[in-house]
């Protein structure tokens, strides 16, 4: 007897260029195109197991080991529909290929990172899910292709279907068909940049991105004006400067365009905060730390990027990272030493500690 098995891993992504606004809320298209860097390391991954068998009495998903419901017409119902559409147009087009579209699933997916960190566990999450139903489909879509279909779970994690520099493209076909993600540059084109995340908090976020997004959309000005006047220029801008790995400007874009993801948050009624003191005060200090690089050598040396949470993600050229650990450590002191996953201190630890 046969067993359709299949699993798959997907990484987390952070953008550079915020996604914030759909413009359908059923197929998830947005209002704008957005940009991200797929994070390589093995620390935040999802990874999901699908089986298709004829005994199944209907599709079900456990997530880190609970089950959740999958509801009717929902975004994990329209994510493994679609799945299964591809599937029968496989059987339909090789009559020995077996007729497993017609089976229910089970899929179990697991984050090897806390899921209310308020790191991108949707993002993961769903680009895991789609890569596993399309092995075990045996399917010969394209990443793009499978991003149609992530994009319909989580925005955000059509991005995560490659790796490196990755581009979400709007779109404007109202059936979405041109809503889906392109490589921008591989991960081996620019390889020096690294990212450090600092939780400041893993509260659960007080407003939720689909919530968020709609009443920005419904109520914000700046919202509009960041759609026709700052997002097309800034996505030009930085794609230019990360084929040239132009750290200078790749960290002045992700920066202003973190910003204004805040400011748009601020200006939607009533306002979002998503950031905290802490938040700010890594701010802060970044800008310091720039300025003071700017002053001696006229180069930036790390830029911040922050989703809707409090939480820090910094990027910056490996040459720099211990420097940025050392301050976060020594002006943000930790419960917990930090732990050097990657050998960036050697033997001698962070200093500061
Ligand atoms: O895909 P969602 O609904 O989790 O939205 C993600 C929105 C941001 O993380 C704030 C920005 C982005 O482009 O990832």
């Amino acid at each position: 007897m046969s067993v359709y098995q299949a699993t798959a891993s997907a990484p987390v992504n952070i953008a550079c260029i915020k996604y914030w606004g759909k413009r359908d809320t059923k197929l998830i298209l947005p209002t704008n195109s957005s940009l991200s860097v797929t994070l390589d390391q093995d620390h935040l991954r999802s990874t999901t197991t699908s089986r298709a068998d004829a005994s199944f009495e209907k599709d079900r998903l456990w997530l880190n080991g609970v089950e959740e419901e999958i509801k009717e017409g929902g975004r994990l119902a329209t994510c493994i529909a679609e799945m299964k559409r591809l599937r029968r147009a496989v059987e339909e087009k090789d009559a020995s290929q077996p007729k497993i579209s017609s089976y229910h699933v089970h899929i179990s997916s697991r984050n090897n990172f806390p899921t209310a960190a308020g790191l991108a566990s949707s993002a993961s999450g769903f680009a895991a899910l789609v890569s596993s139903l399309a092995a075990l489909y045996q399917l010969p879509a394209s990443p793009s292709e499978l991003s149609i279909i992530a994009r319909q779970g989580s925005g955000s994690a059509c991005r995560s279907l490659f790796g490196g520099f990755v581009a979400w493209q709007m779109g404007s076909a109202p059936d979405g068909s041109d809503s889906l993600a392109v490589e921008v540059a591989p991960r081996e084109h620019w390889p020096d940049i690294h990212a450090l995340i600092c939780v400041v908090s893993d509260d659960k976020k007080g407003t939720s991105s689909t919530a968020g997004m709609q009443r920005t959309v419904e109520t914000s000005a700046l919202l509009q004006h960041r759609i026709a006047h700052v997002v097309p220029q800034r996505m030009a801008a930085i794609s230019a400067a990360i084929q040239a790995r132009d750290f200078d400007a790749f960290a002045r874009i992700t920066m202003q365009d973190s910003n204004q993801f805040h400011a748009v948050a601020l200006d939607t009624d009533p306002p979002i905060f998503y950031m905290n003191d802490v938040s700010r005060a890594i701010i802060a200090l970044v800008v310091e730390y720039n300025r003071v690089s700017v002053a001696s050598d006229g180069k930036l040396k790390a830029a911040y990027t922050y989703d809707a949470g409090p939480n820090a993600v910094i990027y910056a050229p490996k040459e720099n990272m211990r420097e940025i650990v050392e301050l976060i450590v020594k002006y943000f002191p930790q419960p917990e030493p930090f732990k050097d996953p990657f050998g960036l201190f050697g033997a001698a630890g962070v200093e500061g500690k």
